[in-house]
C-alpha cells in the first residue's frame, strides 16, 4: 500500500526532481512522511466520495411528481434534508478531528526527539552557502566547515540554525522537515539519520538570486567512519608540497584569502566558506557543482558564469597562475 501511494505521489510529483520526503531515511522524516500518507489517502477518499456523490445528483433519474405531490412531500424532504446536512457535518467534524490529532501526535514525535541529541552542529545560512561548525566544549576540537555535514548513524544530532542575512530554510526531506533560519532568532531542530547514505539539503526560503544553489550534503555514517572524519576536518591543511607552494602563494596574495579560511596558512577571511579541507566535500559552491578537477577550475576561473550574483568574484589570473591555484585548493582534502 505504501509502495502504491508513493509510486501515485510521484507521478503526480514527477515535474519535482526531489520526492524524497516519500523514502524517509530517518525518524522525524518517518513520522511526516506517514502524516503525508495519511492525509493523501484521507483526502482522496473524500474527494472520491464527493465525485460519486455529484455524478449520482446529475444522471439520478428524477420521478414525474404534480404540484400536490411537492407540496405533501416538501415537508419530508426537508426532515431528509436535515437528517443528511447532520451526518455530514457529523463526519467532516471527526474526519478533521482526526487530522488534527494525527498531526499533533506527528508534531509531537518530532519535537520529543530534542531531548536526545548528542552532537551539536550550528549551521548559519548565508546567501547563498552553509556555513558549519561543529560544538565542543574544547575550544581545539570544534570543527569549522561548509555546505556539508557527516552524521554518525542511529545517533540524535541537534542542529542550532542561524542566518547571516535574509530567511533560509533548511530542508533535508530524507532526514526531516523544513526549519527556518532567521535574522536574529535561533532555531532549532534534532534529528536522527536511519541509514547510512548520502543527503540531499536544500534552502527551502527564497532567499535571492541563487536561492536553487543553495545546497547541503549530509552524510550518515557509521562511528568509527564519523570520529575518522572528524578528527581528519580538525587538521589544518596539510603544507602543500613543492609544487603546490605556488598555488598557496596566489591564494595569499591575489585576494583569495580576505575571504577565505585555510587553518594553517595565514588565510582567515571568515565571510565565505572555510576551505581547509574542501576537496573531502562532494560538492561546490553550495551544490551548484560536483567536486572534480575541471569543474573547480571552472568555478575559480569564472563564478558569476555558474552563480551570478554570488559574492565569489572574478579575479584577473594569468593561466599558470589559474591552474597552481586550483591545483593547490584542489589538495586540499
Ligand atoms: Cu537560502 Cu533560499
Amino acid at each position: 500500500m505504501k509502495r502504491l501511494t508513493a509510486g501515485l505521489v510521484a507521478l503526480l510529483l514527477s515535474g519535482c526532481s526531489n520526492y524524497a520526503v516519500l523514502d524517509p531515511h530517518g525518524e522525524s522524516a518517518g513520522s511526516i512522511s506517514e502524516l503525508l500518507l495519511l492525509f493523501f489517502w484521507v483526502c482522496s477518499i473524500i474527494w472520491l466520495i464527493v465525485m460519486l456523490a455529484l455524478a449520482y445528483a446529475i444522471f439520478r433519474k428524477r420521478p414525474a411528481v404534480s404540484g400536490a405531490d411537492l407540496l405533501l412531500g416538501a415537508a419530508e424532504q426537508n426532515r431528509q434534508l436535515t437528517a443528511i446536512v447532520s451526518v455530514c457535518v457529523a463526519i467532516t467534524f471527526l474526519v478533521l478531528t482526526g487530522l488534527t490529532f494525527s498531526s499533533y501526535i506527528a508534531g509531537k514525535a518530532v519535537a520529543d526527539m530534542a531531548q536526545r541529541g548528542t552532537l551539536t552542529i550550528r549551521i548559519t545560512g548565508y546567501q547563498w552557502w552553509w556555513d558549519v561548525e561543529y560544538e565542543d566544549t574544547r575550544p581545539d576540537h570544534i570543527i569549522y566547515t561548509a555546505n556539508e555535514i557527516h552524521v554518525p548513524v542511529g545517533e540524535a544530532v541537534k542542529v542550532k540554525l542561524e542566518s547571516g542575512d535574509v530567511i533560509h530554510s533548511l530542508w533535508i526531506p530524507s532526514l526531516f522537515g523544513k526549519r527556518d533560519l532567521i535574522p536574529g532568532q535561533h532555531n532549532e531542530l534534532t534529528f536522527i539519520a536511519e541509514k547510512t547514505g548520502i543527503y540531499r539539503g536544500q534552502c527551502a526560503e527564497f532567499c535571492g538570486l541563487q536561492h536553487a544553489y543553495m545546497g547541503l550534503t549530509v552524510v550518515a555514517e557509521p562511528r568509527a567512519t564519523f570520529d575518522a572524519w572528524r578528527l581528519s576536518q580538525l587538521m589544518p591543511a596539510a603544507a602543500p608540497k613543492q609544487d603546490l607552494q605556488v598555488g598557496l602563494n596566489v591564494f595569499l596574495t591575489r585576494g583569495c584569502a580576505l575571504c577565505h579560511t585555510i587553518r594553517g596558512t595565514s588565510a582567515g577571511g571568515r565571510v565565505a566558506p572555510d576551505l581547509t579541507h574542501i576537496a573531502s566535500r562532494h560538492t561546490l559552491a553550495a551544490g551548484a557543482l560536483d567536486m572534480k578537477p575541471d569543474q573547480l577550475a571552472r568555478w575559480i576561473s569564472d563564478p558569476q558564469a555558474i552563480k551570478p550574483g554570488s559574492k565569489m568574484p572574478w579575479i584577473d589570473l594569468n593561466p599558470d597562475e589559474m591552474r597552481a591555484v586550483t591545483s593547490y585548493v584542489g589538495s586540499l582534502r
